[in-house]
């Protein structure tokens, strides 16, 4: 299964983003409420690739909106980076979860599912033709860069990949998951600003 037979013949996000909504290039769409696609300027400097929609973003249909949304926000606030500037997406564009009670928690996305959804983010990058690509987590580091990067060892290193220059770091769920909260998001912050350092430079 692939998004691939969902995804139009054009650069204009607007029109990817009005064909997401009906994609079933994996079984996702079934239990999610609606589609969320990336959000940003047309020719945003900058890209920022999350894991997948969370139960918040699914409710109310655009990215980082809830708590991790809020971390990040509160990152790129430090770093000078304008979220307003940023184009940000995700890796897979429904939510996935299970029911407990009256609650959803996340589930992570299967390999099959990252590759299904994957040609929706190729279509985004090839429109938005960013200066940088900036990857949250593990889930969008390997869809940036294949199935062999480690974002431990491989965070806050500029890298090249197809034309585009990309930086990895980890995923703010994971700084609000962390033991030591706050040296975890000061790590998370010193690699958004290499980032920042790299979309101001030519
Ligand atoms: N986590 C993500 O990876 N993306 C979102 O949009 C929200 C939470
Ligand atoms: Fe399509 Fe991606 Fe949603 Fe799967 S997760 S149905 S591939 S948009």
């Amino acid at each position: 299964m692939s998004a691939a037979e969902f995804v139009p013949d054009t650069d204009d996000p607007a029109e990817l983003r009005a064909a997401a909504a009906h994609c079933r290039g994996c079984d996702l769409y079934r239990n999610a409420t609606q589609t969320v696609f990336g959000e940003g300027p047309r020719h945003a400097p900058v890209v920022m690739i999350g894991e997948q929609p969370g139960d918040r973003e699914d409710t109310a249909g655009h990215p980082f909106v809830g708590p991790a949304g809020q971390l990040l926000d509160r990152a790129l606030d430090e770093v000078a980076i304008d979220r307003d500037a940023v184009y940000l997406t995700n890796a897979v564009k429904h939510f996935k979860f299970t029911e407990r009670g009256k609650r959803r928690i996340h589930q992570q996305p299967n390999r099959g599912e990252i590759t299904a959804c994957a040609p929706w983010l190729t279509a985004e990058l090839a429109a938005v033709r960013p200066h940088l690509i900036i990857c949250l987590g593990a889930i969008a580091a390997q869809a940036v860069f294949g199935p062999s990067f480690r974002v431990s060892r491989q965070r806050g290193q500029l890298l090249t990949v197809d034309d585009h220059r990309a930086i990895a770091t980890v995923h703010p769920s994971a700084v609000l998951r962390a033991p030591d909260r706050e040296q975890a998001y000061r790590d998370f912050v010193a690699d958004l600003r290499i980032a920042q350092q790299a979309m101001t430079s030519p």
